[in-house]
Order: C-alpha cells, then sequence, then structure tokens
C-alpha cells in the first residue's frame, strides 16, 4: 500500500492538464452496453475506479480495449449480473444496472460499496426502475430489477438531500430504450449528467432537457455505436484551484470548463484570491491566506460536496471563522479529526464545520478516509510546516490521476512511497 509524503512550504507555479472527468467517464462507460456495436470514449482518466468500471464490463461480457486515454467497448453479448466481487469496490457500479435494464430487461448487481460517506442509499434509483414498470427485489446483498418491457412514466427523482446524480444516470440509460416519453422531475442538473445525455443522443437516443431539473426522454427501439470525449474534471480543477490558492503564485489550469467551475471561483474570488479565465483555461492568482467564508454545499451549479473537503484545509489556515454546511451528505466530515491532528481548530456542529483560521498547519501522520479527504489532505501538507505523511493513498488514486506528479509539476514536494 502507498503513502504520500508531502514536503510542505514550496510554492506552486506554472500549469496543469486537467484530466477526463472520473463522474462523466464511469456512467459513460455503463452506457456502452447498451448497444452491441463498439464505442470510442476519449479522454478517459487513468484512475482505479476507471479500472473497476472497465472490469465489470469485462465480467459482464463486453470486450474492452484500452490505449492510452481511449476505451474501445464491444458490448455484443453481454449477462446480466455483476456480483460482490466485482462491484464492492465502487459504489458507482451501480449504475450499470440502468443500461442492463434498458437492454437486457433485468439485472442482478450486488450492492456497492465505495467512498465512506455516511450512509448511500439507492432508494430514489429503485423508485425510477419501478415507475418504467420493473420489479424491484433486494435479497442477499443484491438488486434485482426486472420487467417484461419498459414503459415510459413522469418520475420525480428528488429525495430529502436533492436530486440524485447516478440516479438520473441509471433512469436516463434505462428510460432511452423503454416504449413512450418518460419524463424525468427533480432530475440532477450536473455538467456530467449533460455529458451522459450528449454520448446517449449521439448513440441514437432522444433526451431533451439534461442540464435543467426536467429531462424528457422519449424511448427508441435501439441505439448504435458512438464516439465521444468527455468532459475535464471539473473535481480535480477546483482541487488544483484550492492547491493554487493554499501555495501558489499563479497557476493555469488547462482543459477545463469555467463555466463549470463558477461556484469555486466565487469562493475563491470572495476569499481573496484572483481568477483569470480563457476558453479553456483559468487561472488562480495567489494572495497569501484566504479571508474567512461561508459556504453551503448544494447540487450543482452551486459549491459541490466534492470540493467541502479542500476547502476545509485551505480555510484552516488562515484569518477569522469560516463555516462550512453540508447540505448533501451531512456526515462528511471525516477529514476533519486529520486536520485536527495537523493543527486545524474545526469543531462540528451538526452539518456544519466551524474553522478558526489557524497561523501555520504543521505536518503530522495522516490517513486518508475518502477520496476528496484524501485530497484535502495533500493539499493541507503543501504549506504545512515539516512532512505530512498521507496514509491509505489508494483512495486518492480512485479518482485523480497521478496527482503527485501533477503537484510536483507544478513545484511541489512530494514523494510516494511503497510501504
Ligand atoms: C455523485 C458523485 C459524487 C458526488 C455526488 C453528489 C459520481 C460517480 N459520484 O454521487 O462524487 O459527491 O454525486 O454530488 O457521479 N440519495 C438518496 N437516495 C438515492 C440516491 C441518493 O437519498 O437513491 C441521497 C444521497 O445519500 C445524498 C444525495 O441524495 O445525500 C445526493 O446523492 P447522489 O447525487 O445520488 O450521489 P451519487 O450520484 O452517488
Amino acid at each position: 500500500m502507498d503513502k504520500i509524503l508531502v514536503h510542505g512550504g514550496q510554492s506552486l507555479s506554472g500549469s496543469v492538464r486537467v484530466s477526463g472527468s472520473k463522474n462523466s467517464a464511469l456512467p459513460i462507460l455503463a452506457a456502452c452496453l447498451l448497444t452491441k456495436e463498439p464505442c470510442i470514449i476519449r479522454q478517459v482518466p487513468d484512475l482505479s475506479d476507471v479500472h473497476y468500471m472497465l472490469q465489470i464490463l469485462s465480467h459482464l461480457g463486453a470486450e474492452v480495449e484500452r490505449a492510452s486515454g481511449t476505451v474501445t467497448v464491444r458490448a455484443e453479448n453481454i449477462k446480466s449480473v455483476a456480483p460482490y466481487e466485482i462491484v464492492r469496490k465502487m459504489r458507482a457500479s451501480v449504475c450499470v444496472l440502468g443500461p442492463l435494464l434498458g437492454r437486457e430487461k433485468e439485472a442482478t448487481v450486488s450492492l456497492p460499496g465505495g467512498c465512506v460517506i455516511g450512509d448511500r442509499p439507492i432508494d430514489l434509483h429503485l423508485r425510477g426502475f419501478e415507475a418504467l414498470g420493473a420489479a424491484v427485489r433486494v435479497e442477499c446483498g443484491n438488486v434485482k430489477v426486472f420487467a417484461a418491457k419498459l414503459k415510459g412514466e413522469t418520475i420525480n427523482l428528488r429525495g430529502k438531500f436533492g436530486s440524485t446524480v447516478l440516479g438520473t444516470d441509471n433512469i436516463m440509460m434505462a428510460a432511452a430504450l423503454a416504449e413512450g416519453v418518460t419524463i424525468i422531475e427533480g432530475a440532477a442538473a450536473e455538467p456530467e449528467v449533460v455529458d451522459l445525455a450528449n454520448f446517449l443522443n449521439a448513440m441514437g437516443a432522444k433526451i431533451e432537457g439534461a442540464g435543467t431539473r426536467r429531462i424528457v426522454i422519449e424511448g427508441v427501439a435501439e441505439l448504435h455505436g458512438a464516439e465521444h470525449s468527455v468532459i475535464p474534471d471539473r473535481i480535480e480543477a477546483g482541487t488544483f484551484m484550492v492547491a493554487a490558492a493554499i501555495a501558489g503564485t499563479r497557476v493555469t489550469l488547462r482543459r477545463v470548463v469555467p463555466d463549470h467551475l463558477k461556484a469555486v471561483s466565487e469562493a475563491l474570488i470572495q476569499a481573496g484570491y484572483g481568477i483569470e479565465t480563457s476558453r479553456d483555461t483559468l487561472t488562480v492568482v495567489g494572495n497569501g491566506k484566504p479571508k474567512p467564508l461561508e459556504l453551503l454545499t448544494e447540487p450543482y451549479p452551486s459549491f459541490p460536496t466534492d470540493m467541502q473537503a479542500q476547502m476545509c484545509a485551505l480555510l484552516s489556515e488562515g484569518e477569522g471563522i469560516s463555516v462550512i454546511t453540508e447540505s448533501i451528505f451531512p456526515q462528511r466530515f471525516m477529514h476533519v479529526s486529520e486536520l485536527k491532528r495537523m493543527g486545524a481548530q474545526i469543531t462540528l456542529e451538526g452539518a456544519s464545520a466551524v474553522i478558526k483560521g489557524v497561523e501555520r498547519l504543521s505536518g503530522a501522520p495522516v490517513m486518508a478516509s475518502d477520496l476528496r479527504a484524501s485530497a484535502a489532505l495533500v493539499l493541507a501538507g503543501l504549506r504545512a510546516s515539516g512532512v505530512t505523511e498521507v496514509n491509505r493513498v489508494y483512495h486518492i488514486d480512485r479518482g485523480y490521476e497521478s496527482i503527485d506528479d501533477k503537484l510536483n509539476g507544478l513545484g511541489a514536494q512530494i514523494e510516494r512511497v511503497k510501504v
């Protein structure tokens, strides 16, 4: 198991290329199951979560080829059962349910594992499948969905914590091959949902309204092969933006969609940093320590929950008191106890972290507990005194392509050590 040593105090500058989006690539790869014809997906990031998805597709019978960032999937003959051994490592494996149900009219998928960020149910996905006419059984740790045929319906996917991203993806994929028109109300409007809808439309689906709260899907009899380039990863980009704020003078991100990063940009501007954008680049101009902020995580286009831990790291060193409240995953604060081991002064009050900025964090051995939490610990180490030792690095490799090399390219001093 690797660990990462961050030698703090180096200043970051220069430019870094952002990889393709993990959260787009996973459902888009799953969507390749919807057709017998080959699909070519470009800008697929080299991440362990992507490897798990490719393993799942192979297990289901698809032929998968990968040449650098391009993946070709041929799902000519598939089966519809994904057992625990292959889905347990990643929660996003749940997004094969929609395409399998759409194409085979049945799917059995073990209930997935993944990030330990509180209770993560899939009730809304199942409610959507039922609305399309499928029967749902949950037994022996498996979800089984099956239908004689799927029929379009109006479905409200809004839950207690807002819309569901993978739930919207799953219903869009199943409904693409249903009879008649499906309307998803309370749909997730994240850019990754739009990216999936664009790919499905390239395969011959008829989907309108992706990116809004109301998506209309007119079912078609079959889908065909297509080519697609995955959008840039806005969370990886946001993580580098925060790294630049913590330790940078002037850092430029290449291959980004600045529009997808508005909420993060606004937060950094409010905290005192400069942001410059062009069509596909974004530059963060450093300005020392942040001014205190009040942030609330909410569905897109508001501030993303996937950037909450990194902002905690930024605001831990600074002046005044900041408050970050989680409205999506109220228990997503596992990084807080680790940041406190580095000297951060943070108290948890319900779903809020109250952060009293300190002069400087100090390096310490810390434990990564989920993907974004581990990124936050690496970022915290960038300006901390001494060495920050981040253990359980496999979490970070699930969602960041060579984060150590990319940060070193900007001037950081990070070592990866095999333990
Ligand atoms: C996706 C992202 C993840 C991000 C999250 C929220 C992927 C692979 N992952 O996860 O990085 O943090 O969106 O932006 O795209 N919920 C229910 N019932 C359900 C489904 C969800 O109550 O059936 C709740 C969840 O517990 C959570 C909220 O709805 O409180 C949003 O979750 P959801 O959007 O579904 O997250 P994911 O799609 O799993």
